[in-house]
């Protein structure tokens, strides 16, 4: 919204939400989240014809186009738990727009919703007594953290989807008007609803499944003497394949990928398509045993046993240059650990609050320290979880020389130099990669 706001001066962008202290956050110029170069497009239009507000119900009425952006997790309970996407806030936002409309709506479903959620929220507001018209579209939202403000940007394709009738086709051109302000004509890609609410999941579904497939291989690599990175440069060359999400690691984490590919899941098997669910349930799968194989690593080389040793895992957001920790591996794998009894020290540049709130129930167990260095004094191993530029960059010379020998280095990221880490003397474990031990 604020990238729209920047782009587009004649319109007037309010952002709601129910949430007090966040919305005051965004009013007070000092954002909420981190994202870099977000902070400078809010200070640029904040106020001008960006605003925040916590009334709702009179945004709703002042508007011309909704663009509903509310969260829609997994289920945890009934029908689909566990899988399913909860519609709850979707479907009270539909109740609140059609309670709160006095003059015709453009509604955009910017939420990540499963198909056909547009044809559920198009029967609740044409259920008024009024004669207000509302004409919903989807619009899916690719951008990725950490790169937000360049993918909105530059974005590769914006989608529209809308229906073909007279209608459908003025909202779908009154939003494709919006973006036209700074995307190409030809990346803005109109196609029926439908087809708009799958693209979404399916996208993501097949950027997990990048990644799951090239982790599937580094347990191969591991077990062969092939190196993963190799590999993938090999296979990323191949004009068909390209080089892009083919990075072996811990595991994929974010709010987006799981949750996308469960909801694509359960909605196969809604429509009796058993064997398509459990392809997609297969990426899921491997993500989880990739991060399980991690730690039986690290406790396999660490002699069995990481009971009572401290391990410094540097990073816990779930790639750099964000503070967001959802659904990161660093997560399960710093469960497990304490499982197994170790002292886990967590540091990160930007995550370490919400690492704290994440294994809060872990008490002691788990220390947060800013500082990496801090972080690895006295540690028996560095799991590498998040690949912010940073940790590429420390003096490990300096943090051996505080550690525990021998000492170890496990590269969930593939993102340290492991021959020099080796020369330095630490035992060093990459994800399919042959370790550089003399263990
Ligand atoms: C993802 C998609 O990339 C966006 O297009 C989409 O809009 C977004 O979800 C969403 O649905 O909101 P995001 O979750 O921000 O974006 O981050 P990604 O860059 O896709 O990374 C996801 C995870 O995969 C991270 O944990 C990352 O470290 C991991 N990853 C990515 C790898 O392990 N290897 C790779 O080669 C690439």
């Amino acid at each position: 919204m604020a990238m729209i706001a920047r782009k587009c001066p004649e319109v007037r962008v309010t952002v709601v939400d129910i949430n007090v202290e966040r919305i005051a956050q965004w009013q007070s110029g000092s954002l909420p989240i981190y994202e870099p170069g977000l902070k400078e497009v809010v200070d640029e239009c904040l106020n001008r014809n960006l605003f925040f507000s916590t009334d709702v119900d009179r945004a709703i009425a002042e508007a011309d186009m909704i663009f509903v952006s509310v969260n829609t997790p997994t289920k945890t309970f009934g029908q689909g738990a566990g899988r399913a996407a909860d519609l709850q806030y979707w479907e009270k936002t539909a109740r609140q727009i059609l309670a709160n409309s006095t003059t015709d709506k453009i509604v955009v479903e910017k939420s990540t919703l499963p198909v056909r959620t547009a044809a559920a929220m198009q029967r609740i507001l044409d259920s008024g007594p009024g004669t207000v018209k509302f004409e919903v579209l989807s619009n899916p939202e690719f951008l990725a953290e950490g790169t937000a403000i360049a993918d909105l940007q530059n974005p590769d394709r914006v989608l529209i989807g809308g229906h073909a009738t007279e209608a459908g086709r003025r909202a779908v051109a009154a939003l494709v008007d919006l973006y036209a302000h700074w995307v190409p004509r030809e990346r803005i890609l109109t196609t029926n609803v439908w087809s708009a609410e799958l693209s979404k999941l399916a996208a993501n579904a097949f950027l997990a499944q990048r990644v799951s497939s090239i982790n599937a291989l580094s347990a191969l690599c591991e077990a062969t003497e092939a190196d993963v990175g190799e590999v993938a440069r090999a296979i990323g060359m191949d004009s068909r394949i390209g080089p892009r999400f083919l990075n072996a690691s811990v595991g994929f984490g974010g709010s987006c990928f799981k949750k996308d590919i469960l909801n694509l899941v359960y909605l196969c098997e809604s429509y009796g398509l058993a064997e398509s669910a459990a392809y997609w349930q297969q990426v899921v799968s491997m993500n989880d045993w990739q991060q399980d194989r991690f730690v039986r690593n690290m406790v396999g080389r660490m002699f069995n046993t990481v009971s009572g040793k401290r391990v410094a895992l540097f990073g816990f957001a779930f790639k750099k240059d964000t503070g967001d920790t959802r659904e990161s591996p660093a997560i399960r794998v710093a469960r497990q650990l304490v499982e197994e009894r170790a002292q886990v020290v967590v540091t990160d540049p930007k995550a370490l609050k919400n690492a704290a709130s994440d294994l809060r129930d872990l008490g002691d167990r788990v220390i947060f320290e800013p500082d990496p260095y801090a972080a690895a004094a006295g540690a028996h191993a560095i799991a590498l979880m998040t690949e912010w530029d940073c940790y590429a960059a420390l003096d490990y010379r300096r943090i051996y020389a505080g550690m525990m020998k021998p000492a170890f280095v496990f590269d969930g990221r593939n993102r340290l130099d492991h021959q020099a880490l080796y020369e330095i003397g630490f035992n060093v474990c990459g994800i399919g990669k042959t370790p550089l031990s003399d263990l």
